[in-house]
This record gives structure tokens, sequence and C-alpha cells, in this order.
């Protein structure tokens, strides 16, 4: 139900924007990484990592302020934080809670693995990798064909 008081202590509840909860304890720089969000926005975003947690022993949070990011934003990072829960806060109220989906499509996310894949040659062009199987996490470069694999997508957007 309540927040815990030691994450209460450290970020304050927001009045408007997108929290982004029970992130994998270090994963919260890949997060704003896939979401695209650099800081320059100049928004107020406040990260919190390795924040105690009940359910997870260890988490990030992310809260964005002023911004509501739409479902197609937030599947982004299934990839990265499947267990996020995505909290839409209006007037300091959950107005929403859902949770991240990994899409069919993963456009301009990660990058291909594959250096002569033309999405690698083309900084014009837009990764995109497809989601073969769900369940077992197999992806394909769109371009290249190449298999690849979660690990390695990640690892591809430090
Ligand atoms: N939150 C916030 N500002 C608000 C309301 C909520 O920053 N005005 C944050 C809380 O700190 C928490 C997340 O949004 O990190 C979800 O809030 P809430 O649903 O109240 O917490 P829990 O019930 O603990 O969430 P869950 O059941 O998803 O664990
Ligand atoms: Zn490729």
């Amino acid at each position: 139900m309540s927040a815990t008081t030691e994450e209460q202590l450290l970020v304050r509840r927001i009045r408007e924007g997108t929290v982004i909860d029970h992130i994998d304890a270090g994963k919260a720089l890949l997060v704003l990484k896939a979401l695209g969000i650099t800081g320059r926005e100049g928004n107020v975003i406040t990260v919190a990592m390795n924040v105690p947690s009940v359910k997870l022993g260890k988490k990030d949070i992310i809260k964005i302020e002023n911004r509501l990011l739409a479902v197609d934003e937030t599947n982004k990072i299934a990839l990265i934080a499947p267990r996020a829960t995505i909290n839409i806060v209006s007037e300091y109220r959950v107005k929403e809670k859902r949770r991240v989906e990994l899409p069919d499509l993963l456009i301009g996310v990660f990058n291909c693995p594959n250096p002569s894949c033309v999405s690698n040659a083309e900084k014009s062009i837009a990764s995109r990798i497809e989601v073969i199987d769900r369940e077992k996490q197999k992806l394909r470069c769109w371009y290249c064909g190449r298999m690849l694999e979660a690990n390695e997508l990640i690892s591809s957007i430090y």
C-alpha cells in the first residue's frame, strides 16, 4: 500500500508526472537512456538507486515530474526492467498503475551488435529489433537478421 519509510525520506512524493518504480537495482540509468531522457529537458527528474524494497530487496526508482509517459514509451524499458511499475500521478494521486510489456518491435532503443549492419553504418537509420519469442526473449535485427540476446542488447546502449 504505502511506500517504505526509507523511501519516503529519500524522495518526496510528486504532484504531477510519472513514477517508474520497481526497477531492478542498478538499472535506472539504462532505463533513462532507453527512454531518451537526458535531463536537458528541463523538468525535475529524481533518480534513486539501491533503495531498500520488501519485494525486490533493492530497487531503483525514477520520478519524472510534469510528464506523463505513454504506454508505447514505457514499454521500451521492458527488456531492461521487466518488473517495473508505471505510476501516473496527478494532483499527488496515483491515477493509473500499469506494468510494462515487451512490444513486437523496438525502434531506436538498442543498437544492433553487428558492426557491419546497415543500422550502424547509417546514422539516419534507427535500429529495428523484432521480438520473435517473448517468453524465451528471442530477438532479431530487422535489418541484418542477426539473432540477438536480451543481455547483448542491454549492454549495447551503455
Ligand atoms: N508516488 C509519488 N508521488 C505521489 C504518489 C506516489 O512519488 N504523489 C510514488 C510512490 O513513492 C511510489 C510509487 O509512486 O514509489 C507508487 O505509489 P503507491 O501506489 O502509493 O505505492 P505502493 O502502493 O507502494 O506501490 P506498489 O503497490 O506498486 O508497490
Ligand atoms: Zn543488424
